[in-house]
């Protein structure tokens, strides 16, 4: 049983790693404003072992008394997204970097931080580009800029760390988010009927979000076997294009009609295989197909049509 602390646990990725981590007996304690959904962790409340303090992980002092209370740090807490970061730029510099800079200064060599941040720097304007954990991050948006001088903070300052930089996230979550791609192309589909793609063979790798939590799980397990080390993490059958994420997504709702307009841009230019190699080597494969993850959207968005609008 470990002692962990998550910030933004009330979040798409850290409610569904509350449930599992409750769930396997260990301690959990999340700080989290509740900006977006605040019942998402309703049903932990039930756990003796579980505490959900609301506030700000802007606040120094909160934090330092925490860190020396816990041994693994999982700082999920972020602004996230390139849209929600051009909104509020001066909240996402706090939030996403100097909180990670301030952590920099409070964990000890006690304190085993694993840190996700975002794939998405890779292969920008570099047709088909395979990368790996060596291939330059260059991220385009301050949400990228952020994530990324996040990990290079925590990869220079803090001695026990693993860094993971995540591919594309889909599925079901006590928070849902249905802007990221799989989730939006779904909640679309039943929405509209209708999928309208542009630049279709753009390239992208995924993960189902319970196996992002099953990485954490398997880090914390072998965290002196990992740590000090930066692993690419998606589900390395899903490296594929925007047009046959529609057409898997068709495959299964039959409505669903698919236009292609070949006079727009996509702005977001990422077009990029991605090897999990590295964190495979380790032990550790992604292993929830597309396919299943599109089927359990397709449930939620068809039975619960308010999952489609909450995002932000
Ligand atoms: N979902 C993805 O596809 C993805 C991919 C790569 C990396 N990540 C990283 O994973 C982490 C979690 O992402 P998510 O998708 O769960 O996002 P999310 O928006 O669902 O969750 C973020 C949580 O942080 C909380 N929060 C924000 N500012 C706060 C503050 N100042 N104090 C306390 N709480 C605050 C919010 O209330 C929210 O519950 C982020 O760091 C993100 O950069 C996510």
């Amino acid at each position: 049983m470990s002692k962990i602390l998550i910030t933004g646990g009330a979040g798409y990725i850290g409610s569904m790693l509350c449930t599992k981590l409750l769930e396997k007996g260990h301690v959990v304690t999340t700080v989290d404003l509740l900006k977006y959904n605040k019942g998402s962790l309703n049903h932990l409340y039930f756990y003796k072992n579980f505490k959900l303090i609301c506030d700000d992980i802007r606040k120094v002092s909160l934090m330092k008394k925490l860190v020396r209370q816990h041994e693994f740090i999982i700082p999920l807490a972020a602004l996230v997204g390139a849209p929600l970061c051009e909104k509020y730029k001066k909240e996402a510099i706090s939030t996403n970097l100097k909180s990670i800079k301030d952590l920099c200064n409070l964990v000890t060599k006690k304190n085993k931080v694993i840190y996700l941040t975002t794939n998405s720097g890779y292969g920008i304007g570099e047709k088909d580009k395979y990368c790996d954990e060596n291939s330059p991050l260059k991220p385009i948006s301050l949400y990228g800029k952020t994530k990324c001088d996040g990990e290079d903070l925590v990869r220079k300052y803090i001695r026990n760390h693993v860094c993971f930089r995540l591919a594309t996230v889909f599925g079901h979550s006590y928070r849902m988010r249905s802007d990221l791609l799989v989730n939006n192309f779904v909640s679309t589909a039943i929405k509209k009927k209708k999928l309208t793609l542009f630049e279709p063979h753009f390239r992208r790798n995924f993960i189902h979000v319970r196996d992002v939590v099953n990485a954490v799980i398997f880090t914390m397990k072998n965290f002196n076997r990992l740590k000090k080390n930066v692993y690419n993490l998606g589900l390395s059958s899903a490296n594929i294009s925007k047009i046959m994420l529609a057409r898997k997504i068709q495959k299964q709702y039959k409505r669903l009609k698919i236009k292609i307009v070949t006079n727009r841009k996509d702005p977001d230019k990422r077009d990029y295989f991605v090897s999990n190699k590295k964190i495979e080597k380790k032990g550790f494969k992604a292993q929830i197909s597309l396919d299943e993850g599109i089927s359990e959207l397709i449930q939620v968005f068809l039975n619960d049509k308010e999952k489609i609008i909450n995002n932000y």
